[in-house]
């Protein structure tokens, strides 16, 4: 499936950069690609079997997938680079991937794509106490990063549900955000340097963790967010933080979102050392209860919203919060746990979102921005739509309050199918989003999903510039093919 749909953005940004179509033309003699590609990592690591390529070529929401030329698995930078020259030498398109758990079709081939797993890259060095940074591997999930650091007194300042398989380098490549978006930024903020291998081979490496270096353009800065398309991370500097002596996590009922947007606005000067403002509803936490065995937090109480409450410090937070809460106007019902057990439980029924969801079918699934002063208009104008356009469908919205960020899951909008496959209900909803003031890719990416919206979120002279970017570092095309900018070709 792609994101080719019937809206004159996809014609407007088809072609990247004039990038060519890299298999157009191209000649195509596997056996000599391969035998190419193993001598670079070696047998073992180039993937042919349909039984062995099958997990690299479907992504986490079942909603993408597509055949791989190849799957090949380099061990460090020296082979990513040498997988580079060859994929070149033989007009081979690139799909890089982390742990495959992005959310936009961005980490799976399309159309016969050598897909270049880098999760083999996995080395970390010693926390470098003295500068608070350390130097990870691109293919290093979230979960070992965060237990490394917590063995030197420090924590990294990114975490997602998605920790145990989400790598450095695909967090870096989607500029990834997480529950912790409110104390420490996005993944953006994190990097102090990176190390990348560019379309022709040649690698660009940051790693000296100088945070002050302000010799010309930031390269890589600007490869945070490129989901792949202008360079493939190997290895990455990072900012770590404190790691907090105590931590105290609140469950609080409220009746809908404008009342969660009120105590957001209420608690976020009063409270010092907030960690997470998360929102949930009731049909999200039914369906947690339902398909992921969490426990319901208030039972028999069937409050309509919910915003999770983390807050952390080296004092004990739990009265400071209190006394904010207290305060605070229309909270229905409280419940607080301040022991791991107890985080976890309450943590559960705003984490097994993404998974209950899953569970129940494949969603439209929409991560988007909106202004906090306009987001509960935003929500009233989706509901209208969906009633008027897609009545029969469930709607799941939770998100990252504080960051104005909700997930929208519409679940059985395509009936008859298994698949989304129905792309003018995506269209809407950002459509909508846009005529809010809002963003149509919060922490996700385009991915292939959005890529014919692209016009939604940039106006001619940035795409411009976006475009003029991706001819400079890839003229030819290779690095993800139709994600961020829609396949040449696309239907206008
Ligand atoms: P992949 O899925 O493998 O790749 C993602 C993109 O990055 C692709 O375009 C790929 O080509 C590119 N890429 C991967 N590695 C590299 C590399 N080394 N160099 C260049 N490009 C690369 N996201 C959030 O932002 N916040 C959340 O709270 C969040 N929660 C999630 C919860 C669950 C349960 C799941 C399944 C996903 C969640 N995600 C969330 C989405 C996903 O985890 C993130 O997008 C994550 O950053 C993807 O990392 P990955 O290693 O799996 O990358
Ligand atoms: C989350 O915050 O849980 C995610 O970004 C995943 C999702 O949107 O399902
Ligand atoms: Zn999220």
């Amino acid at each position: 499936m792609t994101a080719a749909n019937d809206d004159a953005g996809g014609a407007r940004d088809a072609d990247a950069g004039g990038a060519r179509d890299a298999h157009a033309g191209a000649p195509r003699d596997d056996g000599a690609l391969r035998r190419d590609l193993a001598a670079a990592v070696g047998d073992a690591h180039v993937l042919s079997d349909p039984a062995l390529t099958a997990p690299y070529e479907t992504d986490w929401t079942r909603r993408w997938s597509g055949r791989a030329r190849c799957v090949v698995r380099p061990r460090d930078t020296a082979e990513v680079a040498a997988v580079v020259r060859v994929c070149a030498d033989h007009g081979a398109a690139i799909v890089p991937q982390g742990g495959n758990t992005g959310l936009v079709g961005g980490s799976v081939p399309a159309a016969g794509e050598v897909v270049v797993s880098l999760t083999r890259l996995d080395d970390l060095e010693p926390v470098d106490l003295l500068a608070g940074q350390v130097t990870a591997g691109a293919g290093v999930t979230l979960a070992r990063l965060q237990e490394h650091v917590a063995a030197a007194g420090l924590a990294y300042g990114i975490d997602l549900a998605a920790r145990d398989t989400a790598t450095v380098g695909g967090t870096i490549a989607t500029n990834a955000g997480g529950m912790h978006v409110v104390a420490h930024g996005t993944t953006r903020a994190q990097v102090v340097g990176l190390e990348a291998v560019l379309a022709d081979g040649s690698v660009v490496s940051r790693l000296g963790g100088l945070v002050k270096d302000n010799v010309g353009y930031d390269l890589p800065g600007l490869f945070v967010g490129s989901e792949g398309t202008l360079a493939i991370v190997t290895r990455a500097r990072l900012r770590l933080v404190p790691r907090p002596a105590h931590r105290v996590v609140a469950l609080l009922a409220v009746d809908d979102l404008a009342a969660a947007v009120a105590l957001t606005a209420h608690l976020r000067p009063r409270v010092a050392g907030l960690t997470a403002v998360e929102y949930v509803e009731r049909a999200g936490v039914d369906l947690v209860v339902e398909r992921a065995g969490v426990t319901d937090p208030f039972p028999g109480s069937h409050h309509p919203a919910h915003l999770v409450v983390e807050v952390a410090g080296q004092d004990p937070p739990t009265e400071p919060l209190a006394a904010a809460v207290t305060d605070a106007p229309d909270v229905r019902d409280v419940a607080v746990a301040d022991d791991g057990p107890g985080r976890s439980r309450l943590w559960a029924v705003r984490e097994a979102h993404t998974e209950a969801i899953a569970a129940t079918g494949v969603p439209h699934k929409l991560d988007v921005t909106l202004p906090l002063r306009r987001i509960v208009a935003f929500r009233d104008a989706l509901d209208a739509l969906l009633a008027v356009r897609w009545p029969e469908t469930r709607l799941i919205v939770f998100g990252h309050l504080a960051d104005g960020n909700l997930h929208i899951n519409v679940l059985g909008a395509d009936p008859g199918g298994a698949e989304p496959h129905d792309d003018r209900l995506d269209r809407e909803v950002l459509e909508l989003v846009a005529e809010h003031g809002g963003s149509i890719s919060s922490e996700h990416g385009i991915g292939r999903q959005k890529a014919a919206y692209l016009h939604l979120g940039r106006n001619d002279a940035d795409r411009a510039a976006m475009r003029a970017v991706k001819r400079g570092l890839d003229p030819d095309g290779r690095l993800n093919p139709g994600v961020l900018f829609p396949p040449s070709g696309a239907r206008s």
